[in-house]
């Protein structure tokens, strides 16, 4: 339905959405995950696809739905299968923003059966390190622009700009936690939009689908969409 232009920013563009946790299987009934609820994402899809865009948004576990005719739901569970589907869309992309919280690392050895207490009271867990997603599609990028978040609790400016340049990216939108009322878990969030030229713009403290509009706003602004 999007071939034809409607005069909506986004109409006629493909928009690629990472978001919500991710969960790191220990055995078939324990994983590793985080509070990520999803919303950011949700809301980003929503608003681009309100925009115009025609959206393939890659979800890990959440209790969110979504209906939308310009939004295609992806449900991944791990890091693993996120990579997988993230890397199958990304080449046909316009704009990519990764909002996902993906789990940095995954039980090493996951075993196929319940684990059973052992003798003694510790237990030790091996974990590696996961993929990158985000990481990988920077070094794929050809004319995408690729957005990604950060969270952080210290030097949060200095290491935002230092992700925006190790992932290759156009843009990072800093989620800011030195407020009660923002990031996971919350309605609400505060951000700060940083671009590759290394300017800062910083939100108040807004709806999370406010914060959305914004994001949209300042990627648009940067682009000739
Ligand atoms: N990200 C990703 N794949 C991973 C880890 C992170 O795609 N395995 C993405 C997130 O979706 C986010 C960005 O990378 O857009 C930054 O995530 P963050 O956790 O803030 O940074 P990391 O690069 O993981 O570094 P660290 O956690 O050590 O600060
Ligand atoms: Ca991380």
């Amino acid at each position: 339905e999007n071939h034809l232009s409607t005069g909506l920013p986004l109409s006629t563009k493909k928009v690629l959405i990472t978001a919500g946790p991710t969960y790191e299987a220990l055995d078939p009934v324990r994983f590793l995950g985080n509070r990520s609820t999803g919303t950011m994402g949700y809301e980003l899809a929503k608003c681009a696809a309100d925009l115009g865009a025609d959206v393939v948004l890659v979800s890990g576990p959440t209790n969110l739905s979504i209906t939308h005719s310009n939004i295609r739901l992806v449900n991944v569970e791990t890091a693993e299968e996120m990579y997988q589907a993230a890397h199958e869309h990304f080449k046909m992309m316009d704009f990519v923003i990764s909002a996902a919280a993906v789990a940095d690392y995954r039980p090493k050895n996951p075993s196929n059966q319940k684990l059973k207490k052992q003798p003694g009271n510790d237990f030790k867990l091996e974990l590696e390190r996961t993929k990158d997603i985000l990481l990988s599609l920077g070094q794929e990028k050809e004319n995408q622009f690729l957005v990604g978040f950060a969270l952080e609790t210290n030097n949060a400016i200095e290491n935002a700009k230092a992700k925006l340049k190790k992932k290759n990216l156009d843009a990072i939108v800093l989620n800011t936690l030195e407020d009660e009322g923002a990031g996971f878990g919350r309605s609400t969030n505060k951000i700060t939009f940083l671009d590759k030229k290394l300017s800062e713009k910083t939100f108040e403290l807004k709806s999370k689908a406010e914060v959305a509009s914004d994001i949209w706003a300042e990627i648009i602004a940067r682009t000739h969409a």
